[in-house]
């Protein structure tokens, strides 16, 4: 998705601007540009395709000046070519922007400054109109013009804004699109996420919604709607900018994958006391409030709502609470019955997931309290929810989300582990068998990590499938859905999760010989109904590799192959039976020679509806 940079200083503005956005490469993005104010001119480059395009036309020191804007852009409005690609230019060619997020009212806007103005746009985007109303509404000042076009644009944004007559600032504004400034010496920064500054500076301010920042290269200044001074809390970020490294592997997805067990026992690590008990500190939830919760919904997309649909069984089992996973693009939309009784979880690798900010929002609107599971300190996800807990996972670049998952599976045992044992709905020896086996997972994941030559050798068997199934019952539905979704997302295959006591309801149909099945058969109370499934799917010439715990040999006998775990409670079987179906998906896409790390169509972080 969209990367925004920007740079005031006195270095070379180019250099630190392509070099910001080269660190959002993992955003995904189909073109690239900067604009450099050199001595009060702007000087501007935009190319489609890969960022190199862009530096090989930059190259020549005529690009050189103290200050400029960048941005990498994922269409979303206008195809990926270079007319579209941003920074804007508004008609006179004295005022440039940079844009993340979507203009809702922009045909409205267009048509105004086509008929009222006699502009000729030059893109189909609907960014171009911030800089063309900008432009219009230019009398000299900068910031006065900015304000007067916020106040005229509807929907989401971070924009970042220089004008050619005033080579001194930057000035940018946001709403419901990431925007941090990055505080150096001599110097600062703009950027539309963290990693983009971590070169330079690891003192940012994370800008509110609503606020309107004036960057010279002395001073950050932030306002509220009404220019109020605002003073805001400097943030120092303390996770390494190497973990944004791809180090000794190949790919970030590897990488990502490897350092799970690491992930896991930070997670859970912070919040274990020697004793076993359970300490949240981003969660204030007291007895009485938690006994008053009736309900709680789970919102997420993606991955991490695959990891709510496990939630959704941890909360009922041990908080005894009614509990339902929403897709957060539904939930926001379908009128939930949500009052003050209800806790919203909301999940959220990136924080910045807009269909995930507005289910939030629409929650708190009607009252539910908001805890959320975030990898982003300082996101928006993490800022707008009453209670945060964060997943120790690190920046997590690939687009196929692993590490984040079993990380975020962590965060719903603890705090379903933690809401039970307030309300006193987890028998004590039921839960402190359940706290050594969380403990013991991060060395039963590394296990399975030591069986990536098998489960190389299946994916050079299976790599030419074109469509291959998943099925599972009790929490190794959810482990299928998301097996699924990282085949499919990484390899292009098709591929198709569902519990298995619904195939014969209709998508048996599909079985013949060959057809390829990969079946969970990780919990040893559905064990036996799924054996009877996988003789279902045999008796119709399927090809079945079965994923179970080490010791079920009687699977063996039914299926062609067998991918074994280390034996553990069925409760924690999602955080370890997902990592072999990761590995297989990554070393199919690898043989497919698929481009890992960022897959097509797909970006990291989806900050538009
Ligand atoms: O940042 P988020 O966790 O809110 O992102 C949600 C989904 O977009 C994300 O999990 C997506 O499904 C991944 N590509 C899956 O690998």
């Amino acid at each position: 998705m969209c990367g925004i940079v920007g740079y005031i200083g006195t270095g070379s503005a180019k250099e630190i601007v392509l070099s910001g956005l080269k660190n959002l490469e993992y955003r995904g993005y189909d073109s690239a540009g900067i604009a450099i104010n050199k001595k009060g001119k702007l000087l501007l480059r935009k190319e489609s395709g890969e960022l190199e395009n862009l530096i090989a036309k930059t190259r020549k020191a005529e690009f050189d000046g103290n200050m400029g804007i960048g941005h990498t852009r994922w269409a979303t409005h206008g195809s990926p070519i270079r007319e579209n690609a941003h920074p804007h230019l508004s008609a006179d060619g004295r005022i440039a922007i940079v844009h993340n997020g979507i203009i809702e009212n922009y045909i409205e806007l267009k048509n105004m400054l086509i008929k009222d103005h006699g502009i000729e746009f030059r893109s189909e985007t609907d960014s171009e109109v911030i800089a063309q109303l900008i432009g219009v509404l230019y009398e000299g000042n900068l910031l006065d013009a900015v304000r007067a076009a916020v106040s005229r644009m509807r929907g989401a944004y971070a924009v970042g804004i220089i004008c050619s007559e005033d080579p001194d600032t930057i000035i940018a504004v946001r709403k419901d699109a990431p925007l941090i400034a990055g505080i150096g010496e001599g110097c600062n920064y703009l950027a539309s996420d963290i990693p983009a500054v971590l070169s330079y500076t690891r003192d940012i301010y994370v800008i509110e919604n609503g606020e309107i920042v004036v960057i010279t290269k002395d001073d950050i200044k932030i306002y509220d709607e009404d220019m109020t001074r605002i003073g805001r809390e400097v943030m120092r970020v303390t996770w390494d900018a190497t973990a944004a490294d791809k180090g000794e592997y190949e790919d970030f997805m590897k990488k990502e994958i490897f350092e799970q067990p690491d992930g896991v026992r930070k997670t859970l690590g912070r919040r274990l006391t020697n004793d076993g008990e359970i300490k949240l500190d981003g969660i204030k939830l007291s007895k009485e409030e938690i006994d008053n919760i009736d309900r709680i919904y789970i919102v997420a997309c993606g991955t991490a709502a695959h990891a709510g649909i496990q939630g959704v069984t941890l909360f009922e089992k041990f908080a005894k609470i009614p509990a339902e996973m929403d897709i957060a693009s539904e939930f926001r939309y379908r009128n939930p019955l949500v009052n003050e009784r209800t806790l919203c979880v909301c999940i959220s690798q990136s924080g910045e997931t807009s269909d995930t900010l507005e289910a939030l929002r629409e929650a708190k609107r009607k009252g539910a309290r908001i805890l959320s599971i975030c990898n982003v300190v300082g996101s928006s996800v993490a800022r707008e929810s009453d209670d945060v807990m964060f997943t120790e996972a690190g920046p997590e670049i690939a687009v196929a989300s692993t590490k984040a998952y079993t990380t975020q599976l962590v965060c719903l045992y603890l705090i379903a582990l933690y809401m039970g044992r307030k309300k006193g709905t987890v028998p004590d020896e039921k839960y402190a068998s359940l706290i050594a086996e969380l403990r013991q997972t991060p060395d039963k994941i590394k296990e399975v990590l030591k069986t990536e030559k098998q489960i190389e050798k299946l994916a050079e068997q299976f790599y030419i499938k074109e469509q291959i199934f998943y099925i599972g019952r009790g929490m190794d539905v959810g482990t299928a859905l998301e097996a699924s979704l990282k085949l499919k997302e990484i390899t292009y295959i098709n591929s198709f999760a569902i519990g298995a006591g619904e195939l014969k309801h209709g998508t048996i149909a599909l079985v013949r010989n060959g057809t390829l099945f990969f079946v969970l058969a990780t919990q040893d109370k559905l064990y036996e109904k799924m054996l009877s499934n996988i003789e279902e799917i045999k008796a119709r010439k399927a090809h079945v590799v079965s994923i179970a715990k080490k010791g079920n040999s009687r699977v063996a006998k039914v299926s062609d192959e067998v991918i074994y775990i280390p034996e553990c409670a069925d409760d924690v079987t999602p955080l370890i039976a997902i990592v072999p179906m990761q590995l297989l998906a990554y070393h199919m896409a690898k043989l497919l020679k698929r481009n890992i790390d960022k897959p097509r169509n797909l970006a990291k972080s989806v900050t538009v509806e």
